[in-house]
């Protein structure tokens, strides 16, 4: 991540000496004290253009005027954020993002931005959602261009937020709170844009190797407090894992089962299993996709990706809980050795399995990791993240996903954190009539229902494996990966539950 200065400017606004000097509307922009003291000073320029451009003051709308002088600051831009009841906190990342966007456009040095007034409760989280977006809008996955252009470095280097204390100094406290905002936003930043790395990574790059590799080298990092067990695949014959195995078979590349252990310094209150699916990429077997469906098959470890990211960030910021992170990673391809249509899979728990679809690869993978966590790991609650099914996506669009779990206040908890973060999830029912697709001729179940409610067979599938243990599955393979950007997010992988992750694990 580029290296930006976050600090706290306790000046008047209009005196803030920055570059650019940033402050939002809550609609209406006459009705805003700032807007008409910044109007009154650059005589009557600013309200000009903000008629001429039709600026009201709604959500993604912004004005720029230069100062000429008038101010200590160059330019003034104003970021239109809607009616100020419907402003949800999360969505300071996106006007961050927004912010520092134009700083760089303007190839500014130094933002100042004016934190809008939604009461002294609200500011702590403001501040680290500033802190998420000015690192969450300015990545890039430029690594493989070869022009100046993509790889010329943004202009900021110091981003203000400003609060006016009316000649006040700061207080410690307040000092102290600004400092572990930003500290907890930036860690949080750092993991999203780590998974996002890892899945825009081609998947002759990040394969399953290559993964446990980063995995050990994580617990490398976190001496102290993470420890990494990456298993062989003879290893995981002698344990059993029929199903995880058979999909991996018929790549070249080995197998990989990364288990990664965060033991906090105090005894822990729980013990908590994050486990992702980890297919490196997925050609959808012998039941092989179309050239346009695999495409972008090397988001299919987005959930490997996302739990070891947040991992990172969990032991960086300290978590009350003993933590685990669960992958099984392999790759997806056809060959002489790969797994077939009729295949009778023996899975960890003993559960045989009719392959009806080697497509339908994600749950056989997922299905002997979470065997893996409640008898190896005995969790008290286990969450699962997989870049599972289309059909999540015919469901609820490309930007949700899907939770699904019988465990009412396990589920209640999860969303509850995935709405403080901002991150839209909605929940499936895991209706248990639909199991009657999931029934086979020739073993205990085969791995793939029939088209209508794909996503909850798949769900239904899982729980098989997690038995009475508490567990909630993330169906995530709309968000895992975007084509429309928006200021936090560009195009390609996002992250998505990595932050979700961080505030269940470390919010007390
Ligand atoms: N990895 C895919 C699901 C997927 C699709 C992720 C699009 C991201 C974007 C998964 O392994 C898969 O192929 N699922 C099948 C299941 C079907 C065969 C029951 C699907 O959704 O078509
Ligand atoms: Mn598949
Ligand atoms: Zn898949």
């Amino acid at each position: 991540m580029a290296v930006i200065d976050l600090t706290h400017l306790t000046g008047a606004a209009l005196q803030t000496p920055v570059e650019l000097l940033v402050f939002t509307v809550f609609g209406d922009p006459t009705k805003d004290s700032l807007f008409k003291a910044t109007d009154a000073v650059l005589g009557g320029a600013l309200a000009d253009s903000a008629k001429a451009e039709l600026f009201e003051g709604k959500s993604g709308q912004s004005v720029t005027i230069h100062t000429h002088g008038k101010l200590p600051a160059k330019r003034v831009a104003v970021l239109g954020i809607g009616a100020r009841g419907e402003f949800a906190t999360s969505t300071m990342r996106d006007v961050a993002a927004q912010a520092i966007q134009a700083g760089n456009r303007a190839g500014a040095t130094s933002v100042g931005f004016v934190l809008p007034a939604l009461g002294a409760n609200r500011e702590a989280m403001l501040v680290q959602f500033i802190a998420e977006g000015i690192h969450l809008g300015t990545y890039k996955f430029n690594r493989y261009f070869t022009g100046e252009d993509a790889k010329r470095e943004p202009s900021v280097k110091s981003f203000g937020v400003v609060t006016d204390l009316k000649g006040k100094k700061p207080t410690v406290a307040q000092t102290r709170a600004f400092g572990a905002a930003v500290t907890r936003g930036t860690v949080i930043a750092g993991a999203v844009n780590q998974a996002r790395d890892l899945v825009n990574e081609p998947a002759d790059v990040i394969t399953p190797t290559a993964l446990g590799k980063i995995a050990e080298s994580l617990a490398k990092k976190h001496k102290d407090t993470v420890t990494a067990t990456v298993l062989t695949p003879k290893q995981c014959q002698e344990l059993g894992m029929g199903m995880f195995l058979a999909v991996g078979q018929g790549s070249d590349r080995e197998v990989r089962f990364i288990h990664l252990t965060y033991t906090p310094a105090k005894k822990p209150k729980k013990r908590l299993c994050l486990i992702g699916k980890g297919v490196t990429f997925d050609s959808g077997g012998y039941s092989l996709k179309t050239s346009v469906g695999m495409e972008d098959m090397k988001v299919d470890m987005a959930g490997a990706a996302s739990v070891i990211s947040a991992m990172d960030a969990i032991a960086t910021l300290g978590s009350d809980y003993e933590v685990h992170a669960v992958a099984a990673c392999c790759e997806n391809l056809v060959s002489g050795r790969a797994y077939k249509l009729g295949d009778v899979l023996h899975s960890m728990d003993g559960t045989t399995v009719e392959i009806n679809n080697t497509d339908a690869e994600g749950r056989l993978t997922l299905g002997d990791a979470i065997t893996y966590a409640r008898t190896k790991i005995e969790p008290d609650e286990m969450f699962d993240f997989a870049t599972l099914t289309g059909a999540c996506m015919v469901a609820l669009g490309p930007y949700t996903a899907g939770v699904m779990s019988d465990h009412e206040a396990l589920v209640k908890g999860w969303l509850a954190a995935a709405t403080a973060t901002g991150e839209d999830m909605w929940r499936l029912p895991l209706l248990p009539r639909l199991r009657e697709q999931l029934k086979s001729s020739v073993a205990d179940m085969r791995n793939t229902g029939d088209r209508f409610g794909g996503a909850i067979t798949a769900g239904l599938f899982l729980k098989t494996f997690a038995k009475d243990t508490p567990w909630v599955h993330v169906d995530i393979a709309g968000p895992a990966s975007v084509s429309t950007a928006r200021p936090s997010q560009p195009k390609g992988g996002t992250g998505f539950a990595v932050a979700t992750m961080i505030e269940y694990a470390t919010r007390r």
